[in-house]
């Protein structure tokens, strides 16, 4: 069975294919198009354009890549939500238009839910972890239990990409500053304190992202409040996937989104991981951001596991949570 899945909660547009091997997952294209603001965030409307200028040729991208066409597509699928309501809206238009054309099914799924599938499907040995889903407006330490995927903790404010790339804007890095932050990060050789605060299972960032801010003003070095940025966020993400692998039992660590490119945050999660005799996966970096591949695998388990979905339902959620699907699937 062939797939195709439309990723659009943001500022990133993806369209992948997918087809299953046995139980796993065979990417056969992951056309991701980023929508760069030209300066400051990502303002949802103009996102939105951005996605409905580049639908057409990614789409034909992703065919011409995977040597199909579209009548080789069984199945549709698209980013239901959470996201930006603008950006969801194209994603699922898309979606929608293919599968009344081609006159296939069409199926819409859960953004976060499918960055933890796609580990599943992609690495053999990922079969039960919790994931530490890290991305720009996400974060969320999540893992299967009774019946459901269900969040463990999550930032209370700002997803740590965002508070990276607010960072990052008040020095004047270009966005995502994610990547430039850990390069500085790298030559930082002070620590200095800033607030590390966990909420019973719970992260925040602001208040870490004002004191970080604060030192600047005081014209503390850069790459010095890059690194203790890095240490103590990544730090308190680490202690908290750690206590949802206490609490569930589970074995396994994965890591998803954006900031999972993140090397040091990988050699922190993956430290915890190894003393307490536990695997550690990260899937490669395009299935790691936003991308249409996770979109459509999920849509495919989905599918063959009986859910089906009417263009009635198909409405976006911009406030779909993780924990409102019925997983049926598991094993
Ligand atoms: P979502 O809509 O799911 O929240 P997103 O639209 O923010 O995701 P992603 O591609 O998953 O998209 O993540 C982008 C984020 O990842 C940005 O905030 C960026 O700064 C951050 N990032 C990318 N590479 C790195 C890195 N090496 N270190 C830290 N952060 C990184
Ligand atoms: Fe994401």
């Amino acid at each position: 069975m062939i797939c195709l899945g439309i990723e659009g909660t943001a500022h990133s547009y993806g369209v992948g294919i997918i087809t299953n091997e046995k139980k796993h997952c065979n990417v056969l294209a992951n056309i991701i198009h980023t929508y760069q603001p030209p300066q400051g965030g990502i303002h949802p409307r103009e996102a939105a354009n951005h996605h409905v200028t580049y639908a057409d040729q990614i789409i034909k991208e992703a065919l011409t890549h995977a040597h199909l066409t579209l009548p080789d597509i069984d199945l549709i699928s698209f980013s239901q939500g959470p996201g930006l309501g603008p950006c969801l809206r194209t994603a699922a238009t898309a979606a929608r238009a293919l599968a009344l054309t081609l006159n296939k099914p069409l199926i819409g799924v859960n953004h976060c839910v499918a960055h933890l599938e796609i580990g599943r499907g992609t690495i053999p040995a990922c079969t039960n972890p919790i994931l530490l889903y890290v991305s720009g407006a996400n974060t969320q330490i999540i893992g299967f239990a009774e019946g459901k995927y269900r969040v463990f903790g999550e930032t209370l404010d700002i997803g740590i990409g965002n508070c990276l790339d607010k960072f990052g804007r008040y020095v004047n890095l270009a966005f995502p500053a994610g990547p430039k932050i850990e390069t500085l990060a790298q030559q930082g050789t002070t620590y200095y304190p800033l607030p590390y605060t966990i909420k019973g299972m719970d992260v925040a960032f602001s208040g870490l992202l004002t004191g970080a801010q604060q030192y600047i003003s005081r014209h503390k070095p850069l790459k010095d409040i890059c690194y203790s940025i890095q240490e103590t966020t990544f730090a308190a993400l680490t202690e908290v996937t750690e206590r949802a692998m206490a609490h569930t039992e589970k074995k396994q660590v994965l890591l998803g989104g954006g900031v999972a490119s993140n090397t040091r945050l990988r050699d922190m999660v993956k430290t915890m991981a190894d003393e307490r005799h536990a695997q550690f996966f990260v899937p490669r970096k395009d299935l790691c951001i936003d991308n249409g591949a996770m979109i459509a695998w999920l849509g495919y388990v989905m599918h063959i596991h009986g859910h089906t979905m009417t263009i009635k339902q198909s409405k976006i959620n911009q406030r779909y949570r993780t924990d409102m699907v019925e997983v049926t699937w598991y094993a």
